[in-house]
C-alpha cells in the first residue's frame, strides 16, 4: 500500500509499527496479521469500547464470584443453638446404675389400664405379642440350647433400668416419648408383673426399680465390671 502518512513521511514503515500504534492511526494490517488478530483492525474507539466491555464483563464475573464466595463465607449454617429444655428432652439415658431415674411412680394395676389403651394393640391383650409387636413375658430359661430361644423382657434383659429407659424413649412405637414418667413407671410395673417380678400392690419408683432382679441378670458378660 502506498498511501503516504506521518510514518512514511518520517521514513518509517507503517507495517512494522507496533499493533497498538497501527490501530490508533488506522493503519491497515498486513493480511496475514488481520486473519490472526482480527481485533487489531478496530479503530481506537472501538478497541477502547471492546476493552472496556471486557473489563466490565470481567468485573461482573468477579462480582458474581465474589457474591458466591461471600455467601459461602457466611456458611456453615448449623441451625440455631439448642435450648436447655430442648436438650433435656434428649438427655434421658439411664444406665444400669439408675443414675438419672426421674421422680414419679406407678403400680401394676395402673399400668394394666395404660397398657390396654396404649400398648395392647401391638403387644396383644396380655403381652403375648402380635404381628405388630413382640411378646413381653415368658421364655425364661429358653436361651440355652437345645431350647428354642424366646427372647422377652423376662428371659433376656439384664437390667430393670433398661426396660424403663426403653419404654420411656421408644414406646408406644408410634408415639415415642408421649408417656409421662408416672405412665412409664406404671406400664413398666405391669410388664414386670407379667414376668412375675412384681405383684399387685407393689409400687414402682426410682428406688424400688433398682431392687428388681432380672432373671437373666447374669446371662451377659460384663465388659465394665467396675462400673455396674
Ligand atoms: C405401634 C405398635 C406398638 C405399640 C403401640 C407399643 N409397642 Fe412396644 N414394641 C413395638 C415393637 C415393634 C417393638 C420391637 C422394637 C424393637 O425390637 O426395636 C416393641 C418393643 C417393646 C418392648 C421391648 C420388648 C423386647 O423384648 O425387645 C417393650 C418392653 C415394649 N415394647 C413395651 C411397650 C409398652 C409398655 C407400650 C405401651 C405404653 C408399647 N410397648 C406400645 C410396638 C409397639
Amino acid at each position: 500500500m502506498s498511501t503516504s502518512n506521518a510514518f512514511t513521511m518520517a521514513g518509517l514503515d507503517p507495517a512494522t509499527q507496533p499493533p497498538r500504534v497501527r490501530a490508533a492511526n488506522n493503519i491497515p494490517l498486513p493480511l496475514r496479521e488481520r486473519a490472526a488478530r482480527p481485533h487489531l483492525r478496530l479503530s481506537k474507539c472501538a478497541l477502547a469500547r471492546r476493552v472496556r466491555g471486557e473489563f466490565f464483563f470481567a468485573a461482573f464475573a468477579l462480582s458474581v464470584l465474589g457474591a458466591t464466595t461471600a455467601s459461602a463465607a457466611d456458611a456453615p449454617k448449623f441451625g440455631k443453638p439448642i435450648t436447655e429444655a430442648d436438650a433435656a428432652s434428649w438427655d434421658i439415658s439411664i444406665g444400669p446404675d439408675g443414675k438419672g431415674l426421674p421422680a414419679g411412680s406407678g403400680t401394676p394395676a395402673q399400668g394394666k389400664a395404660i397398657y390396654a389403651q396404649k400398648c395392647a394393640a401391638c403387644h396383644g391383650a396380655t403381652g403375648e405379642g402380635s404381628a405388630s409387636g413382640p411378646r413381653l413375658f415368658g421364655g425364661i430359661g429358653t436361651l440355652k440350647a437345645p431350647a428354642q430361644p424366646v427372647q422377652t423382657v423376662g428371659s433376656y434383659w439384664p437390667y430393670p433400668t433398661m426396660v424403663f429407659d426403653f419404654v420411656r424413649r421408644a414406646m408406644p412405637w408410634d408415639k415415642p416419648k408421649s408417656l409421662s414418667n408416672d405412665e412409664v413407671y406404671a406400664s413398666v410395673a405391669y410388664v414386670f408383673q407379667l414376668n412375675g417380678l412384681m405383684k399387685d400392690g407393689d409400687v414402682l419408683n426410682k428406688d424400688t426399680l433398682m431392687k428388681i432382679q432380672m432373671p437373666n441378670r447374669d446371662g451377659f458378660i460384663n465388659l465394665y465390671p467396675n462400673k455396674f
